[in-house]
């Protein structure tokens, strides 16, 4: 087939033979560019994302989102984004799509397709139909979250010592870059297990693959999408996930010999829980190994550091709520024997659980969310049709602040979903955990964050480790710290600064 369409290697340098060669890139670019997506005829709002200014007004996508989404919450409208159109649908349709097979409905392809898993190496090593990750944090993380409760408690009080300190006076802390590191210990410990989760290499090498992973994307952007392939080799971003995959395997290899060789229990971790849901004869391969630590260090660490950094924040600017909840936690683990918070005594903290879920709903991690890509057409029950190729989303930020869901939407009330779950029949619906269409922000159906209850759960343990034990409150005339709208979502200020007092 190629034979009949490439011309014959003496003839490429032939005028004739160049043009067979580059009209079909040449058309498939302009296809690409232009129409695409043009069968799915709905306005195109072009906002002032990257794409269009080149520079960081990422702010206005989200209020040209807010605009359209006050005029007319059903709207279907298209944004620019820096690699694709993505069609903004209205947050009804979330229930007909979120159950349907990934053939037809798929949340990978978006992500690697927009955020160029090939090349940033942020996939699983399987691909993206490799869903050991997924799977072992369904069964085996989720189903042990009880018997790791001591664990966290113990390692968020070493991270404390280390990245907080006594705080005997009033003293100035930096909540981003200290919770970075916390929640890098805590997680690790879960993640890779006590032999790794204290070492700094291994801490540094979770924490910057992220990062570095997302630099790759606007460094591959530059080339056209049939040039990536060759590009990755001169593109010097694209070693550094190379290197960090490297340095991982380094530091996973002495922790998988001694698994594999030790007698007795396994410890209560992922490291061992990966290398049992690993795919035959990858338990012990060092890459698909280091792989997997990196992936799930990538979907947990920067998204609960950011989430608790918000938490730490708006306590500061709240200090009223510390009383409520300290009172809430001496009821719950009185009743602990240990005074240590078991699992089951987590869900009584149900103060607690509306305070994060309402800085949760205040700051959402995008203004954009449940993103899937339509593989196959797709008829909604209203007659609308999704053709392949398009990746559809729902506005996330906006739904957060619809004053048909949420009374005073603007304000700030910790104890909003408190009050909510007291409704006959609402007892759950609005849970931290829980996902609907009027709560997307761990998505929703079968690819909504499996990591979200163990999420909940260290994040609850460190918000009862801090009020516990520190005095939280804003520097004398400042405000909360504002948040900073970034290509990639909305993220707390890292210079935002809180004083912390021992108590
Ligand atoms: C506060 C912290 C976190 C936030 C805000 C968050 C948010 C999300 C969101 C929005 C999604 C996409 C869901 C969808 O589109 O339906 C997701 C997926 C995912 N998250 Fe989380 N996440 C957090 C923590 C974690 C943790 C701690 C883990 C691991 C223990 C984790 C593992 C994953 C994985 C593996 C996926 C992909 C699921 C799939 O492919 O089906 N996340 N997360």
């Amino acid at each position: 087939m190629l034979e009949s369409i490439l011309p014959a290697p003496r003839d490429f340098f032939s005028l004739s033979g160049m043009f067979r060669t580059l009209a079909p890139i040449i058309i498939y670019i302009i296809w690409n560019r232009y129409f695409r997506d043009a069968r799915f005829n709905v306005p195109k709002l072009v906002t002032k994302t990257q794409a269009a200014l080149g520079d960081s007004k990422f702010d206005s996508l989200d209020d040209i989102m807010k605009e359209c989404y006050q005029k007319d919450k059903n709207r279907i409208y298209k944004v620019e984004h820096p690699h694709k159109d993505v069609v903004i649908i209205p947050a009804k349709y979330v229930d007909e799509l979120k159950n349907l097979p990934d053939e037809q409905v798929n949340f990978l392809e978006d992500i690697n397709e927009r955020f160029l898993g090939d090349y940033t190496k942020m996939i699983a090593p399987g691909g993206i139909h490799d869903e050991t990750l997924t799977h072992t944090i369904k069964n085996s993380l989720n189903s042990n979250l009880g018997n790791i409760m001591g664990e966290i408690q113990e390692e968020i009080s070493y991270a404390f010592s280390q990245e907080i300190g006594e705080c005997k006076d009033w003293t100035p802390s930096y909540p981003m870059t200290a919770l970075m590191r916390i929640i890098a210990l805590v997680s690790g410990r879960i993640f890779a297990g006590p032999e790794l989760n204290r070492n700094e290499e291994y801490i540094n090498c979770c924490l910057n693959f992220g990062v570095e992973a997302y630099n790759v994307i606007p460094a591959m952007r530059k080339y056209p999408i049939f040039l990536r392939p060759l590009a990755q080799y001169w593109v010097k971003e694209c070693q550094k996930p190379l290197q960090a995959i490297e340095t991982m395997k380094r530091l996973v290899a002495p922790v998988i010999a001694a698994r594999t060789t030790e007698k007795g229990p396994k410890p209560h971790d992922m490291m061992t829980w990966i290398m049992e849901n690993s795919p035959p004869g990858k338990a012990t391969d060092l890459e698909w190994q280091a792989k997997y630590q990196l992936q799930i260090a990538t979907a947990a660490m920067h998204t609960t550091s950011n989430t608790m950094t918000h938490i730490f924040f708006d306590l500061a600017a709240h200090p009223e709520y510390l009383s409520i909840l300290r009172e809430e936690i001496l009821a719950v683990t009185a009743a602990e024997p240990l005074g240590v918070l078991s699992k089951t005594s987590l869900p009584l903290l149900k103060k607690m659980d509306s305070f994060i879920k309402e800085s949760q709903r205040m700051n959402p991690f995008s203004s954009t969310g449940f993103s899937r890509k339509i593989l196959k057409p797709t008829r909604l029950s209203d007659g609308l049709l999704l053709p392949p190729g398009i990746t559809v989303t729902t506005p996330v930020s906006q739904i957060s602040m619809d004053p048909d869901i949420y009374s005073n939407p603007e304000v700030f009330d910790g104890l909003r979903f408190f009050k909510m779950r007291k409704k006959r029949g609402e007892e759950n619906k609005w849970q931290y955990v829980t996902t609907s269409t009027e709560s997307l922000n761990w998505g929703s159906g079968v690819h909504a964050c499996p990591g979200r209850f163990f999420a909940a759960n260290e994040i609850k343990c460190i918000v009862m480790y801090l009020i516990m034990n520190y005095d939280v409150k804003l520097e004398e005339g400042k405000g909360r710290p504002k948040n900073i709208w970034t290509e990639g979502g909305m993220i707390p200020d890292i210079t935002g600064k809180v004083l912390l007092k021992k108590r």
